[in-house]
């Protein structure tokens, strides 16, 4: 054993639960979210780009809200509910908004496109819950102002998330009145 081995910290177990599922996984005690899931765990959607804030990729949800995972420490995560691109859909069955992303040109090389889902997600997510809820492009523009891409322009993307609003708020409407009609 190294002495750089009898100097490193002892790793922390980390409980949380992972998209759904109950996941223990032991970290250095310094290590980010991030590092946790890419390095740890080896879930290399969620990405890493500038590992300090500003570009938004390793956007992750912590208990249903967008957070920076680069920005997270691990052990702030203890116990609590975490989501990532992992959970949200597969090739064979993907997302609403992964299929209009990918029909809609919205993403490119892709880098972005995992944080940006995420906070998309959160968003349309949240106006299912509003009394009356109202799709705004300026109000998907805020919700995805801290997700950068470098390569669509963003209009490609405000289109999808647009798109998927619209369709999951005229969905809900339809339930609530098919459930009204059958009281
Ligand atoms: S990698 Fe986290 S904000 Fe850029
Ligand atoms: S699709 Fe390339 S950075 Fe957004």
């Amino acid at each position: 054993m190294s002495s750089s081995d009898l100097n490193a910290p002892a790793p922390v177990l980390v409980n949380l639960q992972l998209n759904g599922e109950a996941t223990s996984v032991a970290v250095p005690p310094h290590w980010t979210l991030l590092e946790l899931l890419r390095y740890g765990l080896g879930q290399t959607g969620t990405k890493q780009g500038c590992d300090k804030g500003d570009c938004g990729t390793c956007t992750v949800r912590i208990d249903g809200e967008p957070q920076l995972a680069c920005l997270t420490l691990a052990v702030d995560v203890r116990d609590r509910s975490v989501e990532t691109i992992e959970g949200l859909g597969t090739g064979g069955e993907p997302h609403p908004l992964q299929e209009a992303f990918a029909r809609l040109g919205a993403a490119q090389c892709g880098f972005c496109t995992p944080g940006m889902l995420m906070s998309a997600t959160a968003y349309v997510d949240d106006l299912t819950l509003q009394d009356n809820p109202q799709v705004k492009r300026d109000d998907i523009a805020a919700a995805l102002a801290g997700n950068l891409c470098r390569c669509t322009g963003y209009t490609k993307i405000l289109d999808a998330v647009e798109e998927v609003a619209h369709s999951v708020l005229n969905r809900q409407r339809e339930l609530a009145e098919s459930t009204a009609e059958d009281e």
